[in-house]
């Protein structure tokens, strides 16, 4: 697919402020740092679309960016960041929270893993929150330019068998790299597939 415009539209920082206009969205979530905000803007080919930052926390809002006049990707905050207070962080819980269950038009959820890591408790306890919610996910493991071929291989089976673990069916899976842009095109060709599902 290719991506002609890429906008932003608004920023959600509290509940029920979705922009007017029902499209399909596409969200990224996983803890800070994993680098979502990075994704974003190399799969739109916008380097400063979404505000990146090598210090966790950046987004703290819900961010909604239309493409093509036709659909949304949507950058959250990260999970698990300690240095927002607590209060924050669970307000920040509860808004996301609230999103993803509320939305009608969301048709994936980007779950994104630093596929350099075991499995974390905070992913797999998010993965499961997810689920029993019913909410539609994919899973994209990022920074990939930072392992070889075999690596990723690993760390890519080590993942599959402990999600196996828990779910009878794996989600799609997705390799990227913002560096190198590894998994443009397929992330971007499941985007769109999914218009026609
Ligand atoms: P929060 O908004 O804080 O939740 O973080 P985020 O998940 O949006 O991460 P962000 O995109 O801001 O990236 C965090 C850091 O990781 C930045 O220093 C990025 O340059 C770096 N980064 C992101 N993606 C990649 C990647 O694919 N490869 C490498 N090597 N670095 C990356
Ligand atoms: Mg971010």
């Amino acid at each position: 697919m290719e991506i002609r415009q890429a906008e932003f539209v608004s920023s959600i920082t509290d509940m029920g402020k979705s922009p007017a206009k029902k499209l399909p969205e596409f969200a990224f979530i996983g803890r800070s740092n994993v680098g979502k905000s990075s994704l974003i803007n190399m799969l739109t080919n916008r380097k400063g679309l979404a505000k990146t930052s090598a210090k966790p926390g950046k987004t703290q809002t819900i961010n909604h960016f239309i493409i093509n006049q036709k659909w949304y990707l949507v950058d959250l905050p990260g999970y698990g960041f300690a240095s927002v207070s607590k209060d924050l962080r669970q307000g920040f819980g509860k808004i996301i929270d609230h999103y993803l269950i509320k939305s009608e038009t969301l048709y994936c959820l980007f779950v994104l893993i630093d596929i350099r890591l075991e499995p974390q408790a905070i992913d797999t306890r998010f993965l499961d929150w997810a689920g029993s919610n019913e909410i539609p996910l994919a899973i994209i493991f990022t920074k990939a330019d930072k392992l070889s071929t075999g690596k990723i291989n690993q760390a890519l089976e080590r993942y599959k068998t402990e999600l196996l673990k828990r779910w009878d069916e794996l989600p799609p899976l997705f390799v990227s790299s913002s560096t190198n842009k590894k998994g443009r095109e397929e992330i971007l060709k499941f985007i769109e597939k999914s218009f026609s599902a």
